[in-house]
């Protein structure tokens, strides 16, 4: 592992650095890199242009870990704005994602589920998909099980986030595929102790197509999984090319997606193949930690950031 990840892992929790830079002239202008734009109508701009390339879209409205039920209920009103925007969108696919601990997990978890289902019920009135991130290994088991009551309270449009640096993930797919679950599968983008996550990056990737594999087979995709392979990594889509065209897999039982700023070559070039396609968009003034976990996946972007403020 590179120390520069963990250096900007750990900057990334620092509140008195994310006042400041949130605030900054220069920093909003490299935010940029990753990030919209500060508005939900810079995050429908930016929609409508990458969807012009055929990509669909998964407009997240940054936040995370507030502090007191005013703040998530705030948050959840920009969900419900969001909604009501997008709702008479026809014209192109697109999905929301938020956070758990944005909608109030740090109160409680029945606040937090119940500041959810109205979002939720809002969204299914438009048929408009829900996907909440996943955050730290701290909150994996709430977070799923929250998953699972709107899942069995028929909020089918919800989807979830799991990590494949976790050494509890494959048991934790075996126990959702009965339900038949829309998982956006990920690596991982936390810092995590050595007792619940894999230390070397080669088993991350090698966890990763293991349950990849249990989310495509055929049984799964029977029960209604449907696979958002939420990666750059072009071993990991190279990979999966391959094994749908093996096993007959038709193109609209699944999906890739990619981070908004991060290798739209490949996000265009798997649309031309007739791939599905989703680009998770972040808009809002909370971009801070977002940002920093962008440089910890690849501390060389800092040279993108330096060189930004040399201009
Ligand atoms: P890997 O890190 O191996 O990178 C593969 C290649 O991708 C790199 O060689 C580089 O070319 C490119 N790349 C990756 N990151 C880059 C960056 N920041 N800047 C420039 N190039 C980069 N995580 C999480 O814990 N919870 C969540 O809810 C989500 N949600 C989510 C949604 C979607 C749609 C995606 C694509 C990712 C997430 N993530 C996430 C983040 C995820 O866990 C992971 O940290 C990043 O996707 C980077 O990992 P890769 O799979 O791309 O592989």
């Amino acid at each position: 592992m590179n120390p520069l990840k963990d250096v900007f892992l750990f900057l990334s929790k620092q509140k008195f650095l994310q006042d400041l830079l949130s605030t900054s002239g220069p920093a909003k202008i490299i935010s940029k890199r990753f990030i919209s734009g500060e508005t939900l109508e810079d995050g429908i701009t930016m929609a409508k242009e990458l969807n012009k390339s055929g990509s669909k879209i998964s407009l997240d409205n940054l936040g995370e870990s507030v502090e007191n039920e005013q703040a998530a209920l705030e948050a959840a009103q920009e969900y419900y704005k969001i909604i009501n925007r997008i709702k008479s969108e026809d014209s192109f696919d697109i999905s929301i994602s938020l956070k758990l601990t944005q909608m109030g997990l740090d109160i409680s978890d029945e606040f937090c589920l119940k500041n959810l289902r109205g979002i939720m019920a809002e969204a299914q009135k438009f048929n408009k998909l829900v996907t909440i991130d996943m955050e730290s290994s701290a909150y994996t088991d709430r977070t799923l099980n929250i998953f699972r009551q709107l899942r069995k309270e028929g909020f089918s449009g919800t989807g979830i986030v799991i990590q494949s640096c976790l050494t509890r993930t494959e048991n934790d797919i075996k126990n959702l595929l009965p339900i038949g679950p829309r998982v956006r599968l990920c690596k991982g983008a936390y810092k995590e102790p050595a007792t619940v996550a894999f230390s070397k990056k080669q088993d991350v990737d090698a966890n990763y197509i293991k349950v990849l594999s249990m989310l495509l087979s055929e049984e799964a995709l029977k029960k209604g999984s449907y696979p958002e392979i939420a990666t750059h990594d072009e071993k990991i889509i190279d990979w999966t090319v391959d094994f749908v065209k093996n096993n007959n897999i038709a193109l609209d039982k699944f999906e890739f997606q990619m981070l908004y700023g991060i290798r739209r070559d490949l996000q265009e070039n798997l649309v031309k193949h007739g791939y599905r396609m989703r680009v998770y968009l972040p808009y809002g003034t909370h971009w801070y930690p977002y940002y920093m976990r962008r440089l910890a996946e690849r501390p060389a972007n800092v040279w993108f950031v330096l060189k930004g403020i040399w201009r």
